[in-house]
C-alpha cells in the first residue's frame, strides 16, 4: 500500500504496532516513521527514528500511540504541522474525536483505534471508529490494524464499551486463566503443566467460536453429560455467581471509565 505513516510513540503499542506493519509485507511501499521522546540512538534501516514534526510533515496518516496525559504536550508540538491532507489515528483510552479535533482542528480525518496488549503477538482485538472526514481513510487504518489482530467498526458512542470489554478484557480473562490455574495445581498438576492445560483449552473454546462459528452455550451442551461431572462444576459456579460475577465486573469497570472520561487529558 502507497501511503506515508508516522507513529508518534513507540512504547508499548507503538513499537508492537511497528514491527506488524513492518513484517506483514502489506505496506511495502509506504513510508513509515516513528518517533521518542528519549533515547533515539537508532537510525533503523527503512525508517527515520526522528522529531514529531518531521514525521508529521513527511506522513499521511499519523497515528498518536503516547499516553493520554502526555498529549497536550504533544499537540503544542505538532498541531501547526498537522494539515487537511492527514488523517489522526489516536489510540488514546477516553479521548475523544471532539477532544481531538480541538487540540488539531475541526475539519480534519479523525479515527480512534482501541486495540489491547496482545497486538504484541499479533493478536489484538481492535476496534475502530471514525468521524465523516476519515472515510477515505478509514481502509488504511483498518489495514495497520490488521497487522496485529482483528479489528471491528463501531460507532465512536461504544468506545468506552470498547475499551472495557476488548483492552480491559485481557485482564479479565487473564485472572479467570489463573484462577483455573489454581484449581489445576490444587488437583495436582504442578504450576508450568496448569498453565499449559488452561492456557491451551482457553484457546481451543475460543476456536471453537471464531473458526468453527458456533455459539458458547451449545458448545457447552456438547460437554454437560447428564448427571456427570461438568455440569456438576458448571451449576456450582453459577450458584457461587460467575456469569454474575462478570457482567457486574465489566459494568463497574464501564461506569468507572465513564466516570474518569474527563480527567484523561
Ligand atoms: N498498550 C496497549 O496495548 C494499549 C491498548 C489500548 C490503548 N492504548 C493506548 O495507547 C497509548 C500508548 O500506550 P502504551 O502502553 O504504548 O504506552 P507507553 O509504553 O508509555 O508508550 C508511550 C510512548 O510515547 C512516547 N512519548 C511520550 N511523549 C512523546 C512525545 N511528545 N513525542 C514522542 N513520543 C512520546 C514515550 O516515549 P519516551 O519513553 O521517550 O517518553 C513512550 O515510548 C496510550 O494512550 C494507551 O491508552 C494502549
Amino acid at each position: 500500500m502507497k501511503t506515508s505513516i508516522a507513529i508518534i510513540g513507540i512504547g508499548n503499542l507503538g513499537s508492537a504496532l511497528l514491527k506488524g506493519i513492518v513484517s506483514s509485507g502489506e505496506f511495502k511501499e509506504a513510508a513509515i516513521y516513528a518517533t521518542k521522546r528519549q533515547s533515539v540512538t537508532e537510525q533503523k534501516k527503512g525508517y527515520i527514528l526522528t522529531n514529531n514534526i518531521e514525521a508529521v510533515k513527511k506522513a499521511q496518516v499519523v497515528i498518536l500511540a503516547v499516553q493520554p496525559g502526555q498529549l497536550h504536550g504533544l499537540a503544542e508540538e505538532i498541531k501547526d504541522y498537522i494539515t487537511e491532507k492527514h488523517t489522526i489515528v489516536s489510540t488514546l483510552t477516553g479521548v475523544s474525536i471532539d477532544k481531538l479535533k480541538s487540540f488539531f482542528g475541526q475539519n480534519l480525518a479523525i479515527i480512534r483505534a482501541m486495540p489491547n496488549t496482545a497486538t504484541a503477538v499479533n493478536e489484538s482485538m481492535t476496534c475502530i471508529a471514525s468521524n465523516g472526514n476519515a472515510k477515505p481513510s478509514k481502509a488504511i487504518a483498518e489495514k495497520i490494524f490488521s497487522t496485529v489482530g482483528a479489528t471491528l467498526e463501531i460507532d465512536e458512542s461504544l468506545m468506552q464499551a470498547a475499551t472495557v470489554l476488548g483492552a480491559s478484557g485481557v485482564a479479565f480473562w487473564l485472572r479467570i486463566i489463573r484462577a483455573a490455574m489454581q484449581g489445576g495445581i490444587q488437583m495436582g498438576f504442578d504450576a508450568p503443566e496448569s498453565l499449559a492445560i488452561v492456557a491451551q483449552v482457553c484457546k481451543g473454546a475460543s476456536s471453537l467460536l471464531q473458526q468453527a462459528h458456533k455459539h458458547p452455550e451449545a458448545e457447552i451442551d456438547r460437554v454437560t453429560t447428564p448427571k456427570g461431572c461438568t455440569i456438576t462444576g458448571l451449576n456450582e459456579m453459577e450458584h457461587a455467581g460467575l456469569s454474575s460475577a462478570l457482567i457486574k465486573g465489566l459494568l463497574a469497570s464501564y461506569d468507572k471509565i465513564n466516570e474518569i472520561r474527563d480527567e484523561v487529558v
